[in-house]
C-alpha cells in the first residue's frame, strides 16, 4: 500500500478513536472531550480569551493536567509531591553540583553568586567578574600549570553554576507547581515583547537540562500542559489552523476571579502564531514536543507518561497534521517562512531543512512510542512509508560537496522524462561564487531547501546538526557534515557558536528575500549571527559520531566570553565579534543549551535519551529505494522490500 492509499486508510476512519471519518476532528468524540474542555469553550466564548484555566491547586488536579486522565487523584498528589521536592531541589543545586566537591565549595566561598538566589542578576553578574578577574590576574601571575588548572576549574565551575542559577530563576509556575522557563528574563530590556513566555522551542534544552539532573517534574507537567493547549480552539481573522498545532508559547496570567473580584486565578494563555510578529505558525513545535517526551521517558524511565491515552492521542493528532495528503509532490514538509527557529521572513518557506529533520526525528520517536492496538497498524505503517521516502529525498537531493557540485555544474536542463537526472530542472548558474570558493575537499552538507528550479544552498546548522543527531543524513554524511564543520570553523563558530546560518543574504538578496528586515541584517540575528544555543545540537551531533573533541572546542570558545557577556541571545557580524544589536541578556536557551552541551560532555552516554537510529526494517527498505532509483543504483539486490514508496 503507499503512503496516500495508507493515510486515507487512517483518514477515513479505519483507525478507531483516532480520527474521525468526518475530516474535522470531532471532540465529543475524542478522548480530549473532556467537561473540562467544555467549560474552557463556555468561558472563550463569554470573553474572547483562549485560556486553559486553573484556579486552584485542588482544581488543578482535576481540572488541569489531571483531566482526560483515569487517576485523577495520582496527578494531584504527584503535583503536590512535585511543589515539595521543588523547594528542596533549588536549595540543594548548590552544593550537588560538579565534580570534584573542594573546588566548587571553594569557589563558592570566593563567590557570592552561591547565596544570591535573590539578589539581582547584574550584581551577581559584577560579583562572577569579579572573581574572573581574580582568576585572571592569579593565572598570570603564576608559572605552576597546575594551580593554572585548578583556577581554570573554578571559573568554568563558577560558570556553570551561576548557569544553573538562572535556569532556576527562569523556572515559570502555575498553581504552584513548575511548567516551563520564561525565554529571557534581561533586566536591562524595557520591552519585552513576548519573551516573558514559555516558548516551546526554546524550553527543551532547559527541559533536556533538568532531565539530565534528574529533575523531571518541571519536564512532565511541561509536556502534559502544553498537550493541553494543542486543542485548543483558535482562529486568525475567523480561520483556524489544523487541529494538533502546538503553540508557540504560552504565558501563565493571573487573572480576577470570575464573579469575584477580591479573588485571582491563575490561566495558561497559549499564542499559536495568531499574535506573534508575522503570524508565523510554529510547525515545529508539536515535532519537538514530541522529542522531548521520548527523552522524558527514556532518562527518567517513566513510560506512564507517554502511554496515556490524551498522550497517545496528541503524538496521533500531530502526525495527522503532518501526514496528510497535500498537493505536494515532495515527502517533505511544505512550510511558510518563518515556522520554526527562524521565525521571520528569511526565504525558507518550501521545505526547509530544519523542519525536514525535526519531522524525521519525530516521525521515529514516535514510531518508537505508539502504543500498538488495534487500528494503529495502518498509521504506522503511513509513518513507515513516509520516513523512507523522507530519508530517500532529503539524501539524494539535499546532499552536496564537492562531487556534487561539479555533477550540478554540468547538469543538462529542461528535461521531460521519468529518468531525468536533472529532476528539479536546477540551472547550473544558482551555484553562487561564495560556494565555489567555500566547499571543502573534505566534507559536505544537507541544502537549506529544494524547490523546482531553487536550490538554497545556504548551510542551516540546525537542520545539519539535527540531521545527524536522528539519522536523516546517513553514517558518511554525517562525518561529512562534522567535516565540513571542522574545515569551515572559522566561519561557523570563530568567536562564539554556533552560525545559524552560513552565508548572510546582502544587498538586493537581502532586501528581497527578508523584506529588508532591520533585525536580519547582514551577519546579524537569524540573518547568519551566531546562536549560542545551537551548542547543544552540536554536542549531541559530535557524541552521535564519536567526535565529543569538536563540541568540546566549541563550548571552550564559548565559556571565554558567554557568562561575561551576560548570555546574549545571539551574537552579530562574521565572526561572532559583538553582542547581538538587539539581542536580549540572560536568554534562557543559551544558558541551558550550554549546560546540556557540558552535561553530556560530562556524560556522553546520556546523549542516546535525543539521538535516533534507524533500525534494520527501514535500512531494508531504503536500499530498496536506492536500487530502484535509475540514477544511482546501489544497495544490496536480494532485500525484501518491506515498504511501498
Ligand atoms: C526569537 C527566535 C525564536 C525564539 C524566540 C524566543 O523569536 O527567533 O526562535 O523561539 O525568539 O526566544
Amino acid at each position: 500500500m503507499g503512503t496516500s492509499e495508507a493515510v486515507l486508510q487512517v483518514l477515513s476512519g479505519a483507525v478507531p478513536r483516532l480520527f474521525h471519518s468526518d475530516s474535522s476532528f470531532s471532540m465529543s468524540d475524542s478522548i480530549h472531550a473532556s467537561k473540562f474542555r467544555l467549560k474552557c469553550s463556555r468561558k472563550r466564548a463569554s470573553r474572547y480569551l483562549q485560556f486553559l484555566k486553573c484556579s486552584s491547586v485542588l482544581q488543578y488536579g482535576v481540572r488541569g493536567i489531571g483531566s482526560g486522565v483515569p487517576n485523577k487523584k495520582a496527578d494531584l498528589s504527584s503535583l503536590q509531591i512535585c511543589k515539595c521536592q521543588k523547594s528542596e531541589s533549588v536549595s540543594g543545586v548548590t552544593t550537588e553540583d560538579g565534580n570534584g566537591a573542594w573546588f566548587v565549595d571553594n569557589a563558592k566561598n570566593l563567590n557570592p553568586i552561591n547565596g544570591m538566589m535573590n539578589t539581582s542578576n547584574v550584581l551577581e553578574f559584577q560579583d562572577l567578574q569579579h572573581l574572573k578577574q581574580e582568576n585572571e590576574d592569579l593565572k598570570s601571575n603564576s608559572a605552576n600549570g597546575a594551580l593554572r588548572d585548578t583556577f581554570h576549574k573554578i571559573s568554568v565551575d563558577s560558570i556553570e553554576d551561576e548557569a544553573w542559577d538562572l535556569l532556576r530563576e527562569s523556572v515559570v509556575y502555575y498553581c504552584g507547581s513548575p511548567i516551563g522557563t520564561i525565554a529571557a528574563k534581561d533586566p536591562t530590556s524595557s520591552n519585552t515583547l513576548n519573551y516573558d513566555q514559555v516558548f516551546i522551542r526554546d524550553f527543551i534544552p532547559s527541559g533536556i537540562a533538568f532531565l539530565l539532573k534528574g529533575e523531571y517534574d518541571i519536564v512532565r507537567n511541561f509536556i502534559l500542559h502544553t498537550l493541553q493547549l494543542q486543542s485548543w480552539e483558535k482562529t486568525m481573522d475567523c480561520h483556524s489552523p489544523g487541529q494538533g498545532l502546538m503553540p508557540a508559547s504560552f504565558k501563565v496570567r493571573t487573572v480576577p476571579l470570575d464573579g469575584d473580584d477580591s479573588a485571582t486565578e491563575e490561566v495558561l494563555d497559549p499564542d499559536f502564531g495568531e499574535a506573534a510578529i508575522g503570524r508565523v505558525a510554529p510547525v515545529d513545535s508539536g515535532l519537538w514536543w514530541i522529542i522531548l517526551l521520548r527523552a522524558y521517558g527514556k532518562c527518567s524511565g517513566d513510560l506512564s507518561v507517554q502511554e496515556r491515552v490524551d498522550v497517545q492521542t496528541g503524538i496521533k493528532m500531530i502526525l495527522r497534521l503532518c501526514i496528510a495528503d497535500g498537493f505536494d509532490m515532495f515527502p517533505t514538509l511544505l512550510v511558510t517562512d518563518g515556522s520554526c527557529m527562524i521565525d521571520r521572513r528569511m526565504g525558507i518557506h518550501g521545505h526547509p531543512l530544519e523542519i525536514q529533520a525535526l519531522f524525521y526525528s519525530a516521525l521515529l520517536c514516535a514510531r518508537e512510542m505508539l502504543a500498538p492496538e488495534d487500528g494503529s497498524a495502518d498509521l504506522l505503517r503511513a509513518l513507515n512509508n513516509r520516513l523512507v521516502a523522507l530519508s530517500f529525498h532529503i539524501r539524494e537531493y539535499y546532499w552536496v560537496d564537492m562531487k556534487k557540485l561539479n555533477e550540478i555544474y554540468r547538469y543538462k536542463t529542461e528535461e521531460y522524462s521519468y529518468d531525468a537526472v536533472n529532476k528539479f530542472n536546477i540551472y547550473p548558474d544558482q551555484i553562487s561564487p561564495w560556494l565555489v570558493e567555500w566547499m571543502p575537499n573534505k566534507g559536505g552538507y544537507l541544502i537549506g531547501n529544494l524547490q523546482p528550479a531553487h536550490m538554497d544552498f545556504r548551510f542551516f546548522s540546525l537542520g545539519n546538526l539535527w540531521s545527524v543527531a536522528s539519522g536523516l543524513a546517513t553514517m558518511d554524511q554525517s562525518h561529512a557534515i562534522l567535516d565540513l564543520i571542522e574545515a569551515k570553523w572559522v566561519d561557523l563558530v570563530a568567536g562564539m557558536p554556533f552560525k545559524i546560518c552560513y552565508p548572510a543574504l546582502e544587498g538586493q538578496e537581502w532586501q528581497i528575500i527578508t523584506g529588508s528586515d532591520p533585525k536580519n541584517t547582514p551577519w546579524s540575528y537569524h540573518n547568519a549571527g551566531a546562536w549560542p544555543t545551537l551548542l547543544w545540537q552540536l554536542t549531541v551531533a559530535c557524541i552521535k559520531m564519536d567526535r565529543p573533541e569538536i563540541a568540546a572546542k566549541a563550548v571552550e570558545v564559548a565559556e571565554k566570553r558567554i557568562s561575561q557577556d551576560k548570555w546574549p541571545e545571539y551574537y552579530d557580524t562574521k565572526r561572532g565579534r559583538f553582542i547581538g544589536k538587539q539581542s536580549r541578556l540572560f536568554q534562557t536557551w543559551s544558558i541551558a543549551g550550554y549546560l546540556v552541551a557540558k552535561l553530556l560532555l560530562a556524560d556522553p552516554s546520556k546523549a542516546k535519551i535525543l539521538i535516533t537510529e534507524e533500525d534494520s526494517e527501514l535500512v531494508n527498505a531504503f536500499s530498496c529505494m536506492i536500487s530502484a532509483n535509475p540514477r544511482r543504483k546501489r544497495g544490496r539486490k536480494d532485500l525484501k522490500q518491506t515498504y511501498i514508496v
